[in-house]
């Protein structure tokens, strides 16, 4: 097994220039490891998070072998990397061409959809098949969650009874989804949810073989520590037990940032300061989309790569991009050594979900294509003291 270099010796050797992003695997099998041993039933990864191959390996290495994707192009890429895994398309707005390859070249048969047009689209682009697992989603309140979904996508509960009504007999499984929000921060959302999809599933009248609770769960950021991750289990497990037939049913869920949020960060440069504001090399058209409009503050620890120790007491600052866009802006605040100046690093954390995987090529600025791989733990964990039995094969850095 190849030894995994730390972040401090990696920045001091290659002193980058660019934005470095970074891989952690050993985050990936603790949050893997600690959803397929808590959570009591199938566990999806929602590839739309990081579609790095090397998680899509892990994970499967780990157990996880289906996924949820959501376009052409994922479908693909899964394909490619991994061709026994099995794929969701969970997309409830689908290119009546995607259904047709998805189904036709890539052997898809589980398909989400929320209107009876899309049903229809469905079987005319699968040619009426007869083969099909699909899952009708809910629209429900995302209240507990920092990102919102719910306006987008889901059939209200009045239209989701008689849709179901009409799926059944064109599906040999049919289930019910549904998403409670993206970094949802309380487990009450999942048992309203499981009940709204209980009283859908009375008032249809029609068998239903499957719960897929979506993602949702929550990582752990500055100002945003959420309950135990094992409390929104037991919200799940509770709740789907008092569902009428639920003995019979598949209980799943598809995750995307609790598996991986903590796995990646950037190193970005200080390239000016002015103030209590750092102009970096990273920004919202980079890695840290979410940093802008979106607010989350991520985790940030200070590189010095001269010698000199940074002073110990830390003070709020804000970031800009190196974007020409006002909107290239981060607020923070982002608590540093007082004494930051250009030429530091900063290692931004919990970047592994929705992080490089929403990077731009705006003015010029594009993500690099490696990753360094590291044996750092994350600089915040959900997961503390879980991890695989074995140790994991490092397969290249
Ligand atoms: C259908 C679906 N499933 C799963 C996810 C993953 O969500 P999260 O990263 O919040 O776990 C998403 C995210 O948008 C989604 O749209």
């Amino acid at each position: 097994m190849e030894k995994l270099q730390s972040i401090s010796s990696l920045v001091l050797s290659a002193r980058p220039d660019n934005p470095l992003h970074i891989f952690r695997p050993g985050a990936v099998d603790k949050a893997a490891c600690f959803f397929q041993s808590h959570f009591q039933g199938k566990v999806l990864y929602a590839v739309k998070t990081n579609p790095e191959p090397c998680i899509l390996k892990q994970l499967y290495q780990l157990g996880i072998t289906s996924f949820d994707v959501a376009s052409l192009e994922e479908i693909r890429l899964v394909h490619e990397v991994l061709p026994q895994a099995h794929l969701h398309f969970m997309h409830t707005i689908k290119s009546r061409r995607a259904i047709r390859e998805a189904y036709h070249e890539y052997g898809v048969r589980d398909f989400s959809l929320d209107s009876k047009e899309e049903l229809q689209k469905i079987l005319e682009e699968t040619n009426q098949a007869n083969d099909l697992n699909l899952y009708v989603r809910l629209a429900i309140p995302n209240t507990y969650a920092e990102l919102n979904l719910a306006d987008k996508f889901g059939a209200t509960l009045k239209e989701a009874a008689e849709l179901l009504r009409a799926t059944r007999s064109h599906a040999v499984s049919l289930g019910i989804c549904f998403h409670v929000g993206s970094q949802c921060m309380h487990p009450d959302a999942y048992r309203i949810a499981i009940r709204m999809a209980a009283k859908v599933i009375r008032e249809s009248k029609v068998k239903v073989d499957a719960l897929d609770v979506g993602g949702g769960f929550p990582s752990i950021y500055p100002g945003m520590m959420p309950p135990e991750m094992d409390h929104f289990f037991a919200a799940i497990h509770e709740e789907f037990a008092k569902i009428r037939g639920s003995k019979e049913m598949t209980l799943m869920c598809e995750p995307g940032r609790a598996l991986v949020a903590e796995s990646g960060s950037v190193i970005v440069k200080v390239e000016l300061r002015k103030g209590d504001r750092l102009y970096i090399n990273d920004g919202t058209y980079g890695s840290l989309f979410d940093a802008g409009t979106p607010h989350f503050i991520f985790p940030v620890k200070l590189i010095r790569p001269e010698s000199g120790v940074a002073q110990k007491e830390v003070i709020p600052f804000s970031f800009f991009g190196p974007t020409c866009d006002t909107l290239d802006f981060m607020k923070g605040p982002f608590y540093l050594p007082e004494d930051v100046r250009e030429g530091d690093y900063i290692e931004v954390g919990q970047l592994g979900a929705y992080g490089r995987t929403l990077a731009t090529r705006f003015n010029g600025f594009a993500a690099e294509n490696d990753l360094a791989w590291v044996s750092d733990a994350p600089l915040m964990t959900m997961y503390s003291g879980v991890h695989s039995q074995e140790p994991l094969e490092v397969i290249a850095a």
